[in-house]
C-alpha cells in the first residue's frame, strides 16, 4: 500500500513543502501577475505547468486584496460547462458567507443555481442553467466583470486551455479574448498539455488571442536543485541516500519533473533507512513491469516502421539529425524521406518531443519510463 506520507506527489499541489525550486519561476510570474499583465505558460508535457500555477497562488489563497481563480477546463465540453466551471471556482473561493460571495451569489440566482457536493471531498459545485445563446455568450462576461469591479486584483488561471478548440461554439476565441479587453483589475493565466494546439491559439497572426501574453517558457528542474530536494525529503524522514543512488535516479528519469517524481515516490514506498543504487535498480525494474500494460498499447498506435524509429530514438536517447546518414544506418531505418515521415507521425502521436529551446535542438522519447523500457528490450 502506497505510503500515506509520501513526500512526492504524483497528483494535486499540497504546499511550497512538497514543491522543489521553481523559484525564479514564481518570482516571474508572480511579478507579471501584479502588474495585471496576461500569460502563456509553455512547456513539454508533465514538467510542472500546472504546479506551478498552484505554487504562486498558494500565498493569495486567503488574501483581502487579490483573488486567485485556477480552473481546469479538460472535462468541459462547451461554453456552458466553460461558465459552470469558472461560476463553481468563484463560488468556492468567495462563499456566500462573505460580502462578496453574498453579491456574487445574487448574480446566479438570475440562473437558477444547482449545487451539489462533491462525494469524496465534500467541495461544491455549482450548476447553472444556460440555455439561450445570449446566456451562452454573455453570463461568463457578467461573471468576470462582476468580479473585476470589486475593488480588488483577480487572477484567474485557465489550464487544459486547447479545450476550447473543442467547443462546438467556434466564437469562444473571440468572446474571450473581448472580455479580457474589457476588464481593468483582472488578469489572465493561460497553460495547457497539448503545446502545438496552444502554441496555434497564442501563435498564429489570424487569431484572436495573437501577441496578447507575454509567454513564459518553462524549463526543466536544475539537477542541483532536485537533488537538494530529494535528499531533503528523505532526510525528514529519517533516510539517507548516497550519491550513487541520486545521481541514478536523475540520469534515469531525465530530470523530468513527473518521471522524477514518481521514481522518489515509488523509491520512498520501500520503507528503509538507507538507499543505495541497488534500491534505484530495483524500483527501476518494478516500474518498467507495472508500466509494461501502457508501453504495449503504445504499440498499437504506430506502424513497425515508425517502432524502429522511436527504438531508435530511446536508444540514442537525444537525436539530433534523424535523417543524417550515420543515424539511418546505424538503426537500420530506410530512407531520410521515411525517417521524415516517421518523425512527423511521433510528434503527433505525442510520443517524442523536439526541444527547441536549446542551443543545439534534438528529439526524445516523451515518456521517460518508455525511453528507458525499449533500451532494455
Ligand atoms: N517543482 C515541483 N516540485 C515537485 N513536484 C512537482 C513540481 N512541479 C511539478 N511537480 C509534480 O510533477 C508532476 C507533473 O507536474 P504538472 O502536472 O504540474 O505538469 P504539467 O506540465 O502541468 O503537465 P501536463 O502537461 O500533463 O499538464 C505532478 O505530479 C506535480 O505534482
Ligand atoms: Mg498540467
Amino acid at each position: 500500500m502506497e505510503n500515506l506520507n509520501n513526500p512526492f506527489l504524483l497528483t494535486a499541489y499540497k504546499s511550497p513543502a512538497y514543491f522543489c525550486n521553481r523559484a525564479e519561476e514564481s518570482k516571474q510570474l508572480t511579478r507579471l501577475m501584479q502588474s495585471g499583465m496576461n500569460v502563456t505558460l509553455f512547456a513539454i508535457r508533465r514538467l510542472g505547468k500546472t504546479g506551478l500555477i498552484h505554487h504562486v497562488f498558494y500565498p493569495y489563497s486567503n488574501h483581502k486584496k487579490a483573488a486567485c481563480i485556477y480552473i481546469d477546463i479538460l472535462a468541459t465540453k462547451n461554453i456552458a460547462d466553460l461558465t459552470n466551471h469558472l461560476a463553481t471556482a468563484v463560488y468556492n473561493r468567495f462563499p456566500p458567507q462573505k460580502a462578496i460571495g453574498k453579491k456574487i451569489m445574487e448574480l446566479f440566482q438570475r440562473f437558477r443555481p444547482v449545487i451539489s457536493f462533491d462525494e469524496l471531498s465534500g467541495t461544491p459545485s455549482l450548476s447553472l442553467t444556460i440555455e439561450t445563446k445570449a446566456q451562452k455568450e454573455n453570463t461568463i462576461g457578467q461573471i468576470l466583470s462582476f468580479l473585476d469591479k470589486q475593488n480588488i486584483k483577480i487572477v484567474i488561471a485557465i489550464d487544459e486551455f486547447q479545450q476550447i478548440l473543442e467547443y462546438p461554439e467556434k466564437n469562444t476565441e473571440a468572446l474571450l479574448r473581448t472580455y479580457m479587453q474589457q476588464l481593468k483589475n483582472t488578469s489572465f493565466i493561460f497553460c495547457g498539455s497539448n503545446q502545438k494546439m496552444m502554441h496555434e491559439i497564442f501563435n498564429s497572426a489570424k487569431r484572436p488571442f495573437f501577441a496578447s501574453c507575454t509567454n513564459i517558457k518553462l524549463d526543466y528542474i536544475a539537477e542541483f536543485d532536485y537533488k537538494k530536494f530529494i535528499i531533503q525529503k528523505f532526510k525528514e524522514h529519517k533516510r539517507t541516500m548516497n550519491n550513487e543512488c541520486l545521481d541514478f535516479i536523475c540520469n534515469w528519469t531525465k530530470l523530468h519533473t513527473f518521471y522524477t517524481q514518481y521514481f522518489c515516490a515509488t523509491l520512498f514506498n520501500k520503507t528503509l533507512k538507507t538507499y543505495t543504487v541497488k534500491e534505484a535498480h530495483e524500483t527501476a525494474l518494478a516500474i518498467l513491469k507495472l508500466n509494461e500494460g501502457t508501453f504495449f498499447q503504445y504499440r498499437n498506435l504506430v506502424t513497425a516502421a515508425q517502432w524502429n524509429l522511436l527504438k531508435a530514438i530511446a536508444n540514442e536517447e537525444q537525436v539530433f539529425q534523424p535523417q543524417a546518414k550515420t543515424f539511418i544506418h546505424k538503426h537500420q531505418l530506410g530512407t531520410p524521406a521515411l525517417v521524415k515521415r516517421g518523425i512527423d507521425a511521433l510528434l503527433i502521436k505525442e510520443l517524442i518531443f523536439y526541444n527547441a529551446a536549446v542551443e543545439t535542438p534534438y528529439y526524445e522519447v516523451y515518456d521517460k519510463f518508455l525511453m528507458r523500457w525499449l533500451q532494455y528490450n
